[in-house]
């Protein structure tokens, strides 16, 4: 098989990258391990900014999400019980779409699917050959047969546990991380949410979060120890202990039902250096992991796609370099930012182990946050994505 660019992996960032390419004429075939029902099975991203809703207009993809998405001026922050709104639209004029990871992801399969554009599932021992050469190529197993794609480029879009960048020679690559000591456990229920907005809630029990996917489906998350095993959690279990964590009115409007999905993830912060390496660019999770409280995760895999679908259309149809060889340094700038702001989110609202201190911090950084319109501002625009 031939192609221009071989993707590796049917995450949001591969397909949106193949969508965007292929609506400019560039060739290209997605290899993925997993079938299309498991990767539409993972419950994730919730928040999408104004960067992924354009790039998913500009993919032929954007009217269900259009109609069905929920654009949210604000958010609520709930502290020890009270309750503080940042109003996104009057302080910075942008919103953000609520719209779930799984729909985009179906949305981006079947405008795919549509236009013919080849996905292999399933593909198994998936190889990167000759990175550095000028004639790249990945090998891979399906139903037992090995194959093989030769290609111009591969965009390397298979998320953080994917093959892509362990190809890299490790003294090609430096490595940033920081694991949190604690977990989020997401419960998915068909019940209406407990507010119009989201609520991201500091407590002394730990922190929650009260988002949703519809007027009649909502997502909920707990802080949990890394130890906790998620059959310890019935449904009863997880809605008393959000009970407790809530503020009296959200407490009483909270409508309760059977959970339809419910699993633990883990906090990292992760970012590689450099993103390109030859002809291999990394995008998306496979790149950089962010702790999920600000909801960058997939708005940065959406913005690193961005960068590179452009830079492949720079490549193939101006014969410029610039966009590729910029490409790692544009897109890390962006994703440090993101980095900054999903950590100092996450150390601002979790509760963290054995730390007077740094809880009386939080308080006395909430407090600056809701008084100073600056902060409110800064806030603000770093989750609507504006400072990048
Ligand atoms: P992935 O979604 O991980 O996709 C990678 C694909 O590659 C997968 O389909 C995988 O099967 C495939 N693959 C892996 N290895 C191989 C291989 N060897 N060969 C072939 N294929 C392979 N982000 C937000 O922006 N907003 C939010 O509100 C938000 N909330 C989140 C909540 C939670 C609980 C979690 C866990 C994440 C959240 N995120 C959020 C982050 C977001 O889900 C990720 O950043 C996003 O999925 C990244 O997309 P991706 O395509 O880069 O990677
Ligand atoms: C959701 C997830 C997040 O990480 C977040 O910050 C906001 C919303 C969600 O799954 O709805």
């Amino acid at each position: 098989m031939r192609t221009q660019v071989a993707i590796i992996g049917a995450g949001p960032a591969g397909l949106l990258l193949g969508q965007l390419l292929h609506k400019q004429g560039i060739d290209n075939v997605i290899v993925e391990r997993h079938t299309g029902e498991y990767v539409l099975g993972r419950i994730r991203a919730g928040v999408i900014e104004q960067v992924a809703v354009d790039l998913l207009d500009e993919a032929g993809v954007g009217s269900r999400m259009h109609a069905e998405g929920l654009v949210h001026d604000g958010t609520q922050i709930c502290v020890e019980g009270v309750r503080h709104r940042v109003d996104f639209k009057a302080l910075t004029g942008k919103t953000v779409m609520v719209y779930g990871q799984t729909e985009i992801t179906k949305d981006l399969m079947d405008g795919r699917a549509a236009e013919g554009a080849p996905t292999i599932y399933s593909a198994y021992d998936v190889a990167l050959h000759d990175i550095q050469g000028a004639r790249p190529r990945v090998t891979f197993r399906k139903n037992g047969v090995g194959q093989e794609i030769e290609c111009d480029f591969i965009a390397g879009c298979d998320g953080f546990h994917g093959i892509s960048r362990k190809s890299v020679p490790p003294s090609a690559i430096a490595n940033y991380e920081r694991v949190y000591p604690f977990g989020w456990l997401g419960l998915l229920s068909d019940t209406p949410p407990v507010s119009d907005e989201l609520i991201y809630v500091r407590s002394s029990l730990g922190f929650a979060l009260c988002s949703m996917r519809s007027p009649t489906r909502s997502r909920y998350y707990l802080q949990c120890s890394l130890a906790e095993d998620v059959d310890s959690w019935p449904d009863e279990r997880f809605w008393d202990e959000l009970k407790l964590r809530l503020d009296d009115e959200a407490r009483e409007r909270l409508v309760t039902g059977a959970s339809i999905e419910k699993s633990i993830a883990p906090l990292r912060s992760f970012v590689c250096e450099p993103m390109r390496f030859g002809r291999l660019f990394l995008a998306g999770d496979a790149a950089h992991i962010v702790p999920p409280t600000g909801a960058k995760g997939l708005n940065l895999a959406a913005s690193d796609v961005q960068y590179l679908s452009r830079a492949l259309v720079e490549h193939y149809r101006d014969k410029s370099e610039a966009g590729l060889d910029h490409y790692s340094e544009r897109a890390l700038l962006r994703v440090w930012k993101a980095e900054r702001f999903s950590w100092w989110m996450t150390t601002l609202l979790h509760r963290l182990p054995d730390s007077d201190f740094e809880q009386k911090m939080q308080l006395a950084e909430l407090d600056y946050l809701f008084r100073s319109k600056s902060a409110s501002t800064a806030f603000a625009e770093n989750y609507v994505g504006l400072p990048y």
